[in-house]
């Protein structure tokens, strides 16, 4: 935050840097001919800080990452990273962040040593530093053994861990991640997790990664900016975000049969705020009261002659935040293509 900054008039320089937040986005707009698809988005990233974009496909997440890393132009707005501002100084931006886009970029027919050396050369780490900083990337992202391996003989995870060493090699402090474990595996993902958490605390790096997955978000970030058709829809820490939402407890409910009156009836039972229609007669019950809502419902169903199937009861998740400020479901009908994690109760 630059108050002072913002109170004396004085004209902003380009340069030198000030001390200000690792990241920050004013009113950034990116128009396609005539669509637009980032409508004037602003936020700010503190240092050390890991922040997410979470939206379904399309929200527009990479377009704001591609904006913020010098990849495409800013159409009206700006973003500063690190002090600098993206349009007029690209090249002192590029020495300062590391980029992992949503596709995997390694190329296969080169070792993962000879992968991470070209990157290195092409950010001109001098050769002295260069061996060790492939050194210690490597044990950061756990590839030592690794080494001398074809790429093409890697797992996607693997390979993924690979792009993450080669985004540091040079020793950004800003660490931009599109989607990190996008079409991983359960087991891969959570390496993926361990490992960015590892980073945060031994590097001091600054996050910002993008993600569809709300468990990824939740067990990541320490703030989560909410993204759909190109506008920022909530931001706040995961607590935060869920607290925002009424209703602090979900009554996960399974009728043996579905019933045109189910919602009806669910809506009319104390304390609750909002029912979502899961699939035919399974409905997430919001409520401000989860044993009140919960003795309520198994008197209405006995009441009625009739059988819940299961019932049970949750905190707020993350997804009952996206459903409240979007008014959709982000994995049902987004995420349908991709390798999602099994939910509770689906084990
Ligand atoms: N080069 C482009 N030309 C036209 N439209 C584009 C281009 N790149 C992205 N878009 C559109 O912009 C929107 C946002 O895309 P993107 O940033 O890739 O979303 P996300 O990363 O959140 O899935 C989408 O509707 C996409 O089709
Ligand atoms: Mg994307």
């Amino acid at each position: 935050m630059d108050t002072a900054q913002n109170q004396s008039k004085t004209p902003r320089a380009a340069t030198p840097a000030i001390k200000t937040a690792a990241i920050k986005v004013e009113k950034i707009v990116k128009r396609y001919g005539d669509f637009e698809a980032v409508k004037g988005v602003d936020f700010e990233v503190a240092d050390g800080e890991i922040f997410g974009l979470l939206g379904p496909n399309g929200a527009g997440k990479s377009t704001l990452i591609r904006m913020m890393t010098t990849l495409i132009p800013i159409t009206a707005g700006r973003a500063l990273i690190g002090g600098r501002d993206v349009s007029k100084e690209p090249n002192a931006v590029r020495n300062l962040i590391g980029v992992i886009p949503q596709a995997l970029t390694s190329d296969i027919d080169l070792t993962v040593e000879e992968n991470l050396s070209i990157y290195a050369k092409l950010y001109s780490v001098p050769r002295a530093i260069r061996e060790k900083n492939i050194a210690e990337v490597l044990e950061a992202v756990d590839l030592t053994k690794w080494r001398g391996a074809q790429t093409k003989t890697l797992s996607g995870g693997m390979r993924r861990r690979l792009e993450i060493a080669r985004g540091l090699v040079h020793n950004p402090q800003i660490f931009f991640l599109d989607e990190p474990t996008t079409g991983l595996d359960p087991v891969s993902r959570i390496a993926v997790w361990e490992m960015l958490n590892n980073l945060k605390k031994t590097r001091n790096l600054t996050m910002l990664l993008t993600t569809h997955y709300m468990e990824e978000a939740d067990r990541l970030c320490d703030r989560i900016a909410i993204v759909d058709h190109g506008t920022l829809v909530a931001l706040d820490t995961p607590v935060g975000l869920k607290q925002s939402v009424p209703g602090s407890d979900v009554v996960e409910v399974r009728f043996n049969r579905e019933d045109d009156q189910w919602m009806e009836r669910l809506r009319a039972l104390a304390s609750v705020t909002d029912v979502q229609s899961q699939s035919a007669g399974v409905y997430r019950v919001l409520t401000s009261n989860g044993s009140q809502t919960t003795t309520q419902l198994v008197e209405m169903a006995s009441r009625l002659g009739e059988q819940l199937t299961s019932l049970s009861v949750q905190n707020t998740s993350l997804d009952d935040v996206f459903v409240h400020y979007t008014g959709r479901q982000l994995r049902d009908e987004q995420v349908k293509h991709v390798f999602s994690m099994p939910r509770k109760g689906e084990m």
